[in-house]
């Protein structure tokens, strides 16, 4: 008998899935976007204005979908986001998604906002990032830092784009808030779950994992370590801040959240050796560009200094080999995999990442290209309903591209 989870052909199969295992509030907020979910809209309609050339007649029999990102070998170009409390999902959290990126062989990185620690999570093998904001407190970041290098992280994400969070009514509907104030309906409906229930009070609580409890006071709940971290994040931060966590890491940088070339730019100088092009899935500033849109120009202007790592929106290996035909080094994912988590733990992120990875190879051979080296622009073109990006105007006639 075929389980519930080899019946998910692709991640959206995986997303009904998981909003029927999920309480509504959790599942919002892994699927919603800020305020009117435009640029949630846009990261998807993006990947509508480019199609494929395909090329034809190629031994397409072993075409290798590994590559190298920041050094670091993976077998194909997707790798994990770093994504807030995995253990609400499922009660086997972060260590599902570790195994799962493990066996994958392909990269996690791990939120500063986890639910299990910096140090458990590298009881899997695999490469890691740690992500990281810059907080008021300066000696936590210090602390982040020294753990993730003792604990052989390879590279830290700093993500930028969240200096205040954004603005997610869905959350506020469900008082999926800090601290939470669910409405009635909230806990009504949660109690329609009982297996996900069960996990939830039979495991020990959700906390930020990487806060100790020395900074707590001695308090232990979910509540009041998010809010500790909430606190510490501040709308204060500038270039100043990354310059001083370059001073303090000598290994890989990795800025997350940059869409605009002269801030890649200036991450540049201030030696990061990556970038991840990307508006949070649409989680933070609503209008913003769809990332995919804003690549082209961003490879062509600093790719030749930065790794750029696109994120928001990817579902399908097409979106991949399109991002990577365009210049991208590699495609974070973060709903995607959290969705296979809700859906079923380590078995469903495998799931998910199988799914990446099988799309991705079928892509490249149907493209008739035999690497991810070899996969560039020549494999493109503007769709006819293209949006021209400098006028915004649709694009009449299909144009091949002229990027790098
Ligand atoms: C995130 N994201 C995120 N980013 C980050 O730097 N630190 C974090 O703790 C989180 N937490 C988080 C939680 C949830 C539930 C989601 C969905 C996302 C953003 C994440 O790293 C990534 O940028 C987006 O998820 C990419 O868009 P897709 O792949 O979800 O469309
Ligand atoms: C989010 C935060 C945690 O997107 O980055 O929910």
């Amino acid at each position: 008998m075929t389980s519930k989870l080899d019946q998910c052909y692709n991640i959206d199969d995986l997303r009904l899935l998981a909003k029927k295992r999920l309480p509504r509030a959790m599942y919002d907020y892994i699927a919603g976007f800020a305020e009117d979910g435009v640029c949630g809209e846009r990261n998807r309609s993006a990947f509508y204005h480019y199609e494929f050339v395909p090329r034809m007649l190629r031994d397409v029999s072993d075409v290798d979908t590994s590559t190298t990102v920041l050094g670091e070998s993976i077998d194909f170009p997707v790798i994990l986001a770093p994504t807030a409390l995995s253990r609400l999902f499922h009660h086997q959290g972060e260590w599902a998604v570790a195994a799962a990126a493990s066996k994958m062989n392909t990269i996690y990185s791990l939120s500063t906002l986890s639910s299990v620690s910096i140090e458990k999570v590298t009881e899997f093998e695999g490469p890691k990032w740690f992500q990281i904001y810059v907080y008021k407190d300066r000696s936590l970041v210090k602390e982040f830092i020294d753990r993730a290098r003792t604990a052989g992280y390879r590279a830290l994400c700093l993500t930028v784009d969240a200096a205040v969070s954004g603005n997610r009514e869905q959350d506020l509907r469900n008082g999926f808030t800090v601290p939470p104030q669910p409405s009635f309906k909230t806990v009504v409906e949660t109690l329609t779950h009982p297996q996900w229930l069960w996990h939830h009070f039979t495991s020990p609580t959700v906390t930020t994992a990487n806060v100790s409890g020395e900074r707590m006071a001695g308090k232990n709940d979910t509540n009041s370590f998010l809010s500790y971290v909430n606190q510490q994040l501040t709308p204060t931060v500038t270039w100043s801040d990354v310059e001083w966590m370059r001073s303090q890491w000598d290994g890989p940088l990795v800025i997350k959240g940059l869409m605009s070339v002269e801030d890649a730019r200036m991450a540049a100088r201030m030696g990061a050796d990556g970038i991840v092009l990307s508006n949070h899935g649409g989680r933070q500033l609503d209008h913003a560009a769809a990332t995919l849109d804003l690549l082209p120009q961003m490879v062509d202007q600093v790719g030749a200094q930065l790794e750029i790592i696109i994120d928001s929106g990817i579902r399908r290996g097409t979106d991949v080999a399109k991002a990577l035909a365009l210049g991208a080094k590699a495609c974070m994912v973060g709903r995607p995999y959290l969705y296979g988590l809700s859906a079923g733990g380590e078995a469903g992120v495998l799931r998910a990442l199988q799914l990446f990875q099988q799309e991705f190879h079928r892509t490249l051979q149907l493209l008739g290209c035999p690497s991810v080296a070899e996969l560039d622009s020549s494999y493109l073109r503007m769709a006819k309903q293209g949006v021209d990006f400098e006028t915004g105007s649709a694009v009449q006639q299909p144009t091949s591209l002229q990027v790098v």
